[in-house]
């Protein structure tokens, strides 16, 4: 089965930050794939820019490096790298004292092409790089920018970039990127709720017992420590991907599927989380650290040596209870957990439902499973809706707990692209759907916010957890408390 390609408008994608580690691992390798994919209308063009002092010729030496160590080998066609190169163009800028805007603008020309401004740089530079676009007169009507996560540490300070940006580009040319929404999975769970009558009327707490959302990372710091360990697993992940997911889930259907629509019923569910004050963070919230143990590839060092300067107190693990004050979630748990250094890279929502009112089989059936729906976003993406049935055969009525299960990767065979490759392709169509908006933004850091000042005022260190485990004890007391338990991923 192939998926139908609909060729985008010729763009010039100005890549800020374009000799970085996002640059090189996520957004060349998919920009290329695209234009192995057949989407891209002529003239495309791609233009670097970031501080290191490099030619033309030596970007494209990089950008061929990237693709061939992110790019499986069977997706590499020689003579299609070579025309992808010669998209590529380089210009040295630094967005601090303005040197190389001129030459940039030179660089873009009297181009008619869409125009996206992509900043893959920290955001400390964001307001700096939209101010000198806007001097130079690059903002037309066309143009857009991207901005990466962390966007703002709290509340004040993601205002205070929203303001920036917004100085020189309408909301309407801002997209600020969270790339779990480009999950091929994530989008599914849209096309799941809102494309069948199945599940939409069980949606709600008459019928839901609680959900669980798992993103669980094995790796560690992966040489991120600067910024790794000023955020934290609370504003690397929760604030962000977690938070999206969990709007997705509980938002009420959008009356289309248009940007405004989803981002207003998504603003709903932010604005309907129940705060977490200092009262209430150490029976919610759950704060880990890892400590030295095992990974399948063998020992593992702790968080404090793998960052090399002795203790820290940020958490590399968050688990939370978190409730949505509204008609349709009212007493519905959302339990959430993230970390690294766990035991298993998965990403999953599950969706646990109410057990039966009444078993009518007896004992010797077995025990009636509550029935659960598990969305596998990562990896080996699909949906496993886990049911009773009858065990087959002779024997009597006995009770099987089964999955109806729905791999993507075998029912489909096509290789799902990386969020980033539609999420750029978004941005050149000019659709803002996937993207969040300032008032979400904003609106998730009024809950995080809080959570923050609670385990600041508490002073307490996290909690241990061993390397290539499941986090720290307490945060299976914090389910089992309420007499549920973590799905197991298998
Ligand atoms: C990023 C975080 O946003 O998401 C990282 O900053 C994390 O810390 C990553 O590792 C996880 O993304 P994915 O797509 O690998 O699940």
């Amino acid at each position: 089965m192939t998926s139908q390609i609909i060729p985008v408008e010729p763009f010039d994608l100005i890549m800020f930050g374009a000799t970085g580690d996002l640059a090189e691992r996520k957004l060349l390798p998919s920009l290329y794939r695209r234009q192995t994919a057949g989407q891209y209308s002529e003239p495309t063009r791609i233009i670097g820019a970031s501080r290191s002092r490099m030619t033309t010729d030596e970007f494209r030496e990089t950008a061929r490096r990237s693709i061939n160590e992110y790019v499986r080998k069977e997706e590499i066609d020689g003579d299609d790298v070579e025309r992808f190169l010669a998209r590529l163009h380089y210009v040295p800028v630094d967005a601090k004292s303005g040197e190389g805007f001129t030459e940039l603008k030179e660089a873009i020309g009297d181009s008619h092409a869409i125009r996206v401004f992509y900043l893959a740089v920290g955001p400390e530079l964001f307001g700096a790089i939209a101010d000198q676009v806007q001097a130079q007169g690059l903002v037309c009507r066309n143009a857009r920018i991207v901005v990466e996560k962390p966007i703002g540490r709290d509340l004040a300070s993601a205002r205070a970039l929203n303001d920036l940006i917004g100085k020189d580009f309408s909301e309407q040319q801002v997209f600020r990127i969270d790339h779990y929404l480009g999950k091929e999975t994530v989008q599914n769970l849209m096309a799941l709720r809102f494309a069948n009558a199945l599940y939409e009327p069980l949606w709600n707490s008459a019928h839901i017992d609680h959900v669980q959302i798992t993103v669980a990372e094995t790796v560690g710091l992966e040489g991120r420590a600067g910024y790794y360990d000023k955020a934290g697993a609370l504003r690397d992940m929760v604030q962000n991907h977690m938070l999206q997911l969990l709007c997705l889930v509980a938002m009420e259907p959008p009356a289309w599927m248009d940007a405004d629509a989803v981002r207003d019923e998504k603003l709903k569910v932010l604005r309907s989380l129940k705060p977490i004050d200092a009262h209430d963070a150490p029976k919610l919230t759950v704060r880990g650290q890892y400590r030295a143990g095992a990974s399948a590839n063998g020992p593992v060092k702790s968080y404090a040596e793998e960052l090399g300067t002795g203790d820290s107190r940020t958490e590399t693990f968050v688990a939370i209870k978190a409730e949505i004050t509204n008609w349709r979630w009212a007493g519905v748990p959302f339990y959430l957990r993230t970390g690294k250094r766990l035991a298993q890279r998965v990403s999953e929502i599950v969706i646990a439902f109410k057990e039966i009112p009444h078993n009518i089989f007896g004992g010797s059936a077995g025990r009636v499973v509550a029935n659960q729906l598990v969305i596998r976003l990562q990896p080996d993406e699909g949906v496993k809706q886990w049911i009773m049935i009858k065990d087959p055969g002779p024997g009597g009525m006995r009770l099987r707990h089964v999955p109806l299960d729905m791999s993507f990767a075998q029912s489909f065979a096509v290789r799902n692209p990386d969020a980033y490759e539609r999420l750029i392709m978004d941005v050149v169509r000019g659709n803002q759907t996937l993207f969040m908006r300032r008032d979400e933004v904003e609106a998730a850091w009024r809950w995080i916010d809080p959570i923050l000042a609670a385990w600041e005022e508490s002073r307490q260190d996290a909690q241990g957890y061993t390397a290539g485990t499941w986090g720290p004890s307490a945060s299976i007391a914090l389910i089992e408390r309420d007499g549920r338990t973590w799905h197991e991923s298998g």
